[in-house]
This record gives structure tokens, C-alpha cells and sequence, in this order.
């Protein structure tokens, strides 16, 4: 399918989606968030695909947020859709069937940094930078962060993120648990694909489950979260994956995974 706004390549188990607007610093408007919406669908019903990367076109953002001019001429209620859309985007990339890592190659701020947080690990380039200014433009964060931060780092700082539009760099978002490493531009997708390399040579099954039990525990009281993650044991113990991997373990072969 023709995209506009986005490019969607894969290669070897691993899709690569990149937001493509480079001139708005990849900046989200209705048509490229439908646009993302609809590549996770198709990403989520690609068997041949086991981990997707996220990443902005060219070398200075990730995404510059959601689009402001797009947003100057929306009405309320418009305002409220758009918002759902993002919301809605962003908990399918959240909750898609297998692991998302996004490559933050620059700016991440306001729906860039909500994009970020719904991906499931975030890889910082040395010029990265994070941030929620929607304050600063006299609206509030609309595609997930007041939920998302405060579940992903501690509520104060998260507060403190989102009162004040202050734009946090690489290391001082690693700092505050908001991204898991910080690498040199230069290095970014090559050490994305290694991490997504390293997924993809495991049980897809595995993976997925192991993606569920954790979103679904985050949302549980501790017992509950640990019968959920029993009922997910088991339910591996039904795959041929399963069998391929206590099997090549014995073996001492590398395990050859289908998904199955
Ligand atoms: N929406 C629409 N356009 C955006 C954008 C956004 N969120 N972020 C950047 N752009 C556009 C700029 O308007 C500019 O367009 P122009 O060339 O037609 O003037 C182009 O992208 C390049 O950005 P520019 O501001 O010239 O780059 P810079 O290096 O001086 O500054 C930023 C970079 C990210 C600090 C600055 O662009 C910025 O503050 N953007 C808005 C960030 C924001 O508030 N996001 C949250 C929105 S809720």
C-alpha cells in the first residue's frame, strides 16, 4: 500500500516504520497517525514480522509532536477526536502482538514522546531530546502521557515533566528510567536492529506472551498477575515452539522458532 507520510520497509523478521515528514520534524497530523494506525494492523497480521522499529526520517527528530498547525484550526470537539485518534493509535502500537523499540533519533516532544512511551523500549540517540510542552502552548498532553509517564517513571517526576514543558536530554531521560540506553547517533539503528535481532531469534510465541503478561500484570494486583502469568506458562507449554526450543537446547543446536 502508498503511503504519505510514512515508510514501512522489512527485512529479516524486523519491520522499520518511519515517520516521514521530515520537513515539520515528523510532526503528527490526523492523516499520519491514521497512517500508523494501519500499518499495526498490517504489522500485527504479518507472521514473517517479530519485532517492528519506530524511528523519525532524517537525523534531527524522532517527532516534534503532535502538528501544530493542523491543531491551530481545530474546534473543540474536533480536538477531542483527534486526541481518541492518537490515544487509540498509540495503545495498538502499546498492545501490538509483538515488541516495539523505538529508535529516538532527536526530538521526541509532546506526541513524539507519547509515541515514544507507547513503544516498548526506547533507544536515545546522543542528540535526542524528550519532552511534553503542551503547557507551554496553553493545552494539555492528549495521547497518553499523563497516563503513560506516570506509569513509566515516578508520578513527581512526571509531574514535574509535564508542569513545567522543560525538554530533558538523552542521559537525563535515561536517568529518570524514560529511555534504556543512550548511543551515539552514528550508532542508533544499528544498535536498535542488534537488540531487535537478539528478540527475533527467540520464541515469537514466547515473546508476545511474555508482552502480555507484563501489560496485563501492570494493570492486576500482584496475585492476580501471578495466576495470569501461570495460565501464559502454560499456555507456551502447548507450542511447537516449545518443543524446538527444550529440544535444540538438548541437542545443542541453535533453536529454529516458527511461531507456532
Ligand atoms: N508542528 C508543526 N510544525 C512543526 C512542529 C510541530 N510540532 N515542530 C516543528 N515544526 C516545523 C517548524 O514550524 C518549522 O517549519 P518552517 O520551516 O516552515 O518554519 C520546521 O518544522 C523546522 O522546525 P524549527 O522550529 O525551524 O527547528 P528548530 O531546530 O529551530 O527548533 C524545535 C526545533 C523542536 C525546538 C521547534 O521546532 C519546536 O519547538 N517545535 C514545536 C514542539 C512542540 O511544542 N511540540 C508539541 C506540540 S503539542
Amino acid at each position: 500500500m502508498g503511503w504519505n507520510n510514512i515508510l514501512l520497509e522489512k527485512e529479516n523478521g524486523i519491520a522499520i516504520l518511519t515517520i516521514n515528514r521530515s520537513d515539520v520534524l515528523n510532526a503528527l497530523d490526523a492523516e499520519t497517525l491514521q497512517e500508523i494506525g494501519m500499518a499495526m494492523d498490517q504489522l500485527d497480521n504479518d507472521y514473517e514480522v517479530r519485532v517492528v522499529i519506530v524511528t523519525g526520517a532524517g537525523n534531527k527528530a524522532f517527532v516534534a509532536g503532535a502538528d501544530i498547525l493542523f491543531m491551530q484550526k481545530l474546534r473543540p470537539l474536533e480536538a477531542k477526536k483527534f486526541s481518541r485518534l492518537g490515544q487509540t493509535v498509540f495503545s495498538k502500537i502499546e498492545n501490538l502482538s509483538k515488541p516495539v523499540i523505538a529508535a529516538v533519533n532527536g526530538f521526541a516532544l509532546g506526541g513524539g514522546c507519547e509515541l515514544a512511551m507507547a513503544c516498548d523500549i526506547r533507544i536515545a540517540s546522543e542528540n535526542a531530546k524528550l519532552g511534553q510542552p503542551e503547557v507551554s502552548l496553553g493545552i494539555n498532553a492528549g495521547f497518553g502521557a499523563t497516563q503513560r509517564l506516570t506509569r513509566l517513571v515516578n508520578p513527581g517526576i512526571a509531574k514535574e515533566m509535564l508542569f513545567t514543558a522543560d525538554m530533558y536530554s538523552a542521559e537525563a531521560a535515561r536517568r529518570i528510567g524514560l529511555v534504556n540506553h543512550v548511543v551515539p547517533s552514528a550508532e542508533l539503528m544499528k544498535f536498535c536492529m542488534n537488540m531487535a535481532k537478539r528478540i527475533a531469534a527467540c520464541g515469537p510465541i514466547a515473546v508476545q506472551l511474555t508482552k502480555e503478561a507484563i501489560n496485563d500484570g501492570l494493570e492486576m494486583d500482584l496475585e492476580k498477575g501471578f495466576i495470569h502469568e501461570a495460565d501464559i506458562f502454560g499456555v507456551a507449554f502447548s507450542t511447537e515452539d516449545r518443543d524446538e526450543g527444550f529440544s535444540s537446547y538438548l541437542d545443542k543446536r541453535k533453536p529454529e522458532f516458527k511461531g507456532r
